[in-house]
Parts: C-alpha cells; sequence; structure tokens
C-alpha cells in the first residue's frame, strides 16, 4: 500500500496532525479492514459545508432563515442579533466548555421560540435554500456519493436544522439510502406552519447525550468498528459516542475561525486539524487510501 499521498498531505502547511504515528497506524488498520468495517459521522455546518466562498461568510442552517426576505423583519434584527451575543461565545477558546453549555442552551432556545412566531411553511424551505449562501465544500458531492456507493453508512449529526439540512443535500448533492440525519426537526401544524420543534433539542454540546445514543443506530452497525469522525467543534468530537464496539478512530476537525488561539487547544482534540481550508480534499485523500482495494 502506497502512502505517498497522506505523506503528501501531512507536509502541508494548514494540515496540522499530533501524533503522526497514530495517525499512519490508524489509516494503515482501516485500510486493511476494508469497507466494511468503516461508518463515517460527520457535522454538518461548517464541517460539511463551507465557512467562506470568495471571501464571504456562508449561512448555517439557521443563517438561511435569516437571509433574503423570506421572514418577517424583526425576525432578521433579533436572530443576528443573538448571534452576535453568543456565536463569539460558542468559538471562544478561553471559555470552558461548562461555562459554554447553559449559554448554547439559552441561544437555541431563543432562536427556535423566535423561528416559531414567523410562520414558516414547509414549502418556503425548499426557496429559502435555493437562495441562499449555504454551501456544501467542494468535494463533498464525491464523498456522498463514494459512501453510497460502497455502501458504507454516514450519520450526520447537527445542531443545525433538520429540515434546512436536507433541502441543502437534496439541492446540492444527493440524499443516498447510506445516510442518516439527526438533528433538530421542526413541527408544522394543519395549515402548514411551523409551530416548533420535535423532541429534545440538540445544541453543540450535547452531541454526547442525544437520543441517537440510545437508540439501535449504532448497536446495528457494531461490526462496522472503524470510525471516521469529521467536525469543527469541540462537541463534535462527542458525536460517536453510542459506538462502543469501536477498534480504530480517527477524528478529523475543521478550524475555521480564530485559527492562531484554538490551533493548541484542537490539535489536543482532533488527530488531525485542517485550517482555514473549504474543500473536503483532506478527507477524501484520507478515504481514497482507507477504501483502496
Ligand atoms: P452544527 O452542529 O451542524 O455545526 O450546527 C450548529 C451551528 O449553528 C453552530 O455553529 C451555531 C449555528 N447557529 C446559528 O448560526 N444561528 C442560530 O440561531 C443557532 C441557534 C445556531
Ligand atoms: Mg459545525
Amino acid at each position: 500500500m502506497k502512502y505517498s499521498k497522506i505523506e503528501e498531505l501531512r507536509n502541508q502547511k494548514h494540515v496540522h496532525i499530533r501524533d503522526w504515528d497514530f495517525v499512519k497506524s490508524t489509516i494503515e488498520n482501516i485500510a486493511k479492514d476494508g469497507p466494511e468495517k468503516l461508518q463515517v459521522v460527520a457535522d454538518f455546518d461548517r464541517t460539511l459545508t463551507k465557512h467562506m466562498n470568495k471571501g464571504t461568510v456562508c449561512a448555517t442552517c439557521h443563517r438561511v432563515l435569516e437571509e433574503g426576505d423570506h421572514l418577517p423583519e424583526f425576525f432578521r434584527i433579533k436572530a443576528t442579533e443573538l448571534r452576535d451575543i453568543y456565536f463569539p461565545l460558542e468559538m471562544n477558546p478561553n471559555v470552558p466548555v461548562s461555562e459554554k453549555i447553559p449559554l448554547m442552551i439559552e441561544w437555541w432556545t431563543k432562536a427556535h421560540d423566535l423561528l416559531a412566531t414567523c410562520g414558516i411553511t414547509k414549502q418556503s424551505i425548499r426557496k429559502m435554500v435555493e437562495t441562499s449562501t449555504v454551501m456544501l465544500r467542494d468535494g463533498c458531492v464525491w464523498l456522498f456519493d463514494h459512501l453510497h456507493a460502497l455502501d458504507i453508512p454516514l450519520l450526520i449529526f447537527s445542531a443545525g436544522i433538520g429540515d434546512v439540512l436536507e433541502e441543502v443535500i437534496r439541492i446540492q448533492a444527493t440524499h443516498h439510502s447510506n445516510m442518516k440525519v439527526v438533528s433538530n426537526y421542526m413541527t408544522f401544524d394543519e395549515c402548514d406552519r411551523m409551530v416548533g420543534f420535535q423532541g429534545e433539542m440538540i445544541h453543540v454540546y450535547n452531541k454526547n447525550e442525544n437520543a441517537i445514543h440510545n437508540s439501535d443506530y449504532f448497536s446495528n452497525l457494531e461490526k462496522r468498528s472503524n470510525i471516521l469522525l469529521l467536525g469543527d467543534g469541540i462537541g463534535d468530537l462527542r458525536m460517536a459516542d453510542g459506538a462502543t464496539n469501536m477498534t480504530n478512530k480517527l477524528t478529523i476537525g475543521f478550524l475555521n475561525v480564530k485559527i492562531e488561539e484554538s490551533l493548541e487547544l484542537y490539535m489536543s482534540k482532533y488527530d488531525i486539524v485542517i485550517c482555514a481550508d473549504e474543500s473536503m480534499d483532506v478527507v477524501n485523500s484520507i478515504m481514497k487510501i482507507v477504501t483502496a482495494q
């Protein structure tokens, strides 16, 4: 097996690897076990989607609803106010997670309560996605198609909005049968108006306690004991906590903002850290190696 490609990646300035021997041997082990043993768990916003495109910040699932004039002005103003308060706190490496959790619950609760007052309809979501700046990373379509072709399960675990992210995938890629989405899904009344969200709220720091970990999802995939985890936040590292029968796990983190301040923290948590790269190139190169037959 040739690892020159991985060696090439390692030498790229924006790719940071704490323990090369561990990464190399994990990649070798996953490749040896083959696609039948592999599963992928990925976050959505700023992991499967871009943070920036041509100098402009792209929308997250929530922000899709704030763009354009689909929803009332008061919503855009209030949602922006909330993001301006809470997003810097989410991304601040000097605020401990224990302090961030109540703040994130506050943000999601306020944002979701606000959304429920806007009269969103199911049909309007597609229009909003079509005209928004949300963008899957370059190479995401290849990744989805490749995983589907090899029948490798992909769990997308998102604190965004399920109804929005599914539209993004349907419009910009294909929602394949091997993909499962766990996210915040809206509820609609009999007149098709959004009135709230289903079940337990998922925010960026409770991806370890969500219902997916008590469901059959991971136990049905017990034979797939190799996991590739993709995230952009520290909370994303808990997305595969429900998989108890794990042999090899490789975690890849996208560091999109506050790069200098956060690099040390990210390198202490993720096996591979990719800085300010809006593509899936590094992930896809690794995927090609671990699935080369
Ligand atoms: P993720 O888990 O798929 O990455 O989604 C969470 C992101 O959504 C997180 O980085 C913050 C963002 N967000 C907004 O942009 N606006 C909002 O109103 C809320 C609640 C979250
Ligand atoms: Mg994210």
